[in-house]
């Protein structure tokens, strides 16, 4: 399923994998932090605090995270372009997650001063990555459309990071600035444009790759990409209805192209992931309606975090544990793949109890959260964080579980003679 060109475009295990781990224990303190501060849930609008926290343990240290591991891996493959410098790509990891560690735990203690000092660090992280994507992209000679999405997402890369910092200095130094323009600007930028842009242009070779499908036509996938940069647009000029409108046009006809590609797929059973990959689908639309709502004032009570909820841990977290969960063992078992030990059976590095347990907790938890959200009830936020905490544990094992397995791959029990 690797094709023999794209092995020389394998990083060192180590470095995708770090990416991945460090996304693994940051989802876990995430939801550890929601767990310990849900009675704030219920009623957070935003602004410093661990619900804050939280949201930034997810969005910087799981989802740009697992983007930056999984983009340094994937895109060469797509542009048939190596990655410049694996030393830069190094030095990013290490400033990014003492970063946001930093920016979390200043966040979460209504410290502007270390939150600042985090965010430094995780700009200088993001602003390395974003070099290397560039020259990256610059270079690339395949897949048009991929990269199409890759230069989309890099210029929402930029705005999201400047608008972040923004919002830091304001916090830090109480610079001036048009507050709710900012948050709402950030926000977009951040969650539909940079991760939305990856996430939606990657799945457009990923999915048909892991389900043995054909890709969505191209013209279709420029038709999605183009919708998505106009609402996004629409959506940082301040025109909410429309950008809606042209979000919603985007995601349904991007998950409908991946759902015609899915059903003319040649492996028979899609496998875990995927039941994932479709319930964050349907929460995108979901999420774009409720902005649809608020904009035209016909939203319920707490829509905001209604709408948080279906964005964030809904479709992008969702789909990014959906995903995860294939393209770990896929490259665990390309990586430990020797004439010498033979190939890792996928199936075998993939423990499907603990997939399964982990996939209903997360909906579980994800069940509960919105639940709490609709009622305001605190004991359903609790219920769902515990969910959520449980199901992290489960992930962490899974990610151990494929670390230690393919580590123990081919080596020979001492005694026994080594098959001929
Ligand atoms: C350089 C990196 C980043 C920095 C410095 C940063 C900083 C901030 C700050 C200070 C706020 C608070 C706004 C307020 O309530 O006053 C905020 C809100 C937010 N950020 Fe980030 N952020 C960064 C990256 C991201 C990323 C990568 C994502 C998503 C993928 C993200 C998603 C959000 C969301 C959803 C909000 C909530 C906005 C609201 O309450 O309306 N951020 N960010």
């Amino acid at each position: 399923m690797f094709p023999l060109v794209a092995r020389s475009r394998l990083l060192p295990m180590s470095l995708p994998f770090r990416y991945f781990g460090a996304a693994v224990v940051f989802q876990v303190a995430a939801w550890a932090m929601l767990f310990a501060y849900s009675s704030d849930f219920v009623s957070f609008e935003g602004s410093l605090g661990p619900a804050f926290a939280a949201l930034h343990l997810v969005t910087l240290g799981v989802l740009a995270m697992t983007a930056i591991g999984a983009t340094l891996q994937l895109l060469p493959v797509a542009t048939r372009q190596p990655v410049r410098s694996l030393g830069a790509a190094k030095l990013a990891w290490w400033l990014l997650v003492p970063g946001v560690a930093l920016f979390a735990a200043g966040a979460a203690a209504f410290a502007p001063q270390t939150m600042g000092i985090g965010a430094m660090l995780v700009g200088l992280a993001l602003a390395i990555y974003a070099v290397l994507l560039a020259v990256n992209l610059l270079g690339a000679r395949g897949m048009k459309v991929v990269v199409a999405h890759g230069w989309g997402a890099l210029a929402c890369l930029a705005a999201l990071a400047a608008t972040g910092l923004a919002l830091v200095a304001r916090y830090e130094h109480g610079v001036a600035l048009d507050h709710g323009a900012f948050r709402a600007a950030h926000l977009v930028l951040a969650t539909y444009g940079f991760m939305g842009l990856l996430a939606v242009g990657l799945s457009s070779f990923l999915l048909p790759m892991l389900a043995v499908a054909p890709a969505p036509p191209a013209q279709i996938a420029y038709a999605v990409l183009a919708l998505a940069i106009a609402g996004i647009v629409a959506a940082v000029l301040g025109l909410p209805v429309p950008a809606a409108l042209l979000g919603l046009a985007a995601a349904a006809m991007h998950t409908a192209s991946l759902e015609r590609s899915l059903r003319a797929r040649l492996r028979p059973a899609l496998g875990p992931g995927f039941l994932l990959v479709r319930v964050s689908w349907a929460c995108l639309v979901a999420s774009i309606g409720v902005a649809l709502l608020m904009a035209l004032d016909l939203a319920p009570a707490r829509a905001a975090l209604i709408f948080g909820l279906l964005l964030v841990p809904g479709w992008l977290l969702t789909f990014l544990l959906g995903v995860l969960q294939r393209i770990v063992p896929f490259l665990a078992s390309v990586h430990y793949s020797s004439a010498a030990r033979g190939t890792p059976l996928i199936s075998a590095l993939t423990p499907a109890p603990l997939l399964a347990g982990h996939q209903v907790l997360h909906l579980a938890a994800l069940g509960a959260l919105l639940a709490a959200a609709l009622t305001g009830e605190a004991w359903l936020a609790r219920a769902g964080a515990a969910a959520g905490l449980a199901g992290a544990l489960a992930f962490a094992s899974f990610f151990a579980f494929v670390i230690v397995k393919v580590r123990h791959h081919g080596i020979q029990p001492p005694h026994q003679p080594a098959p001929a």
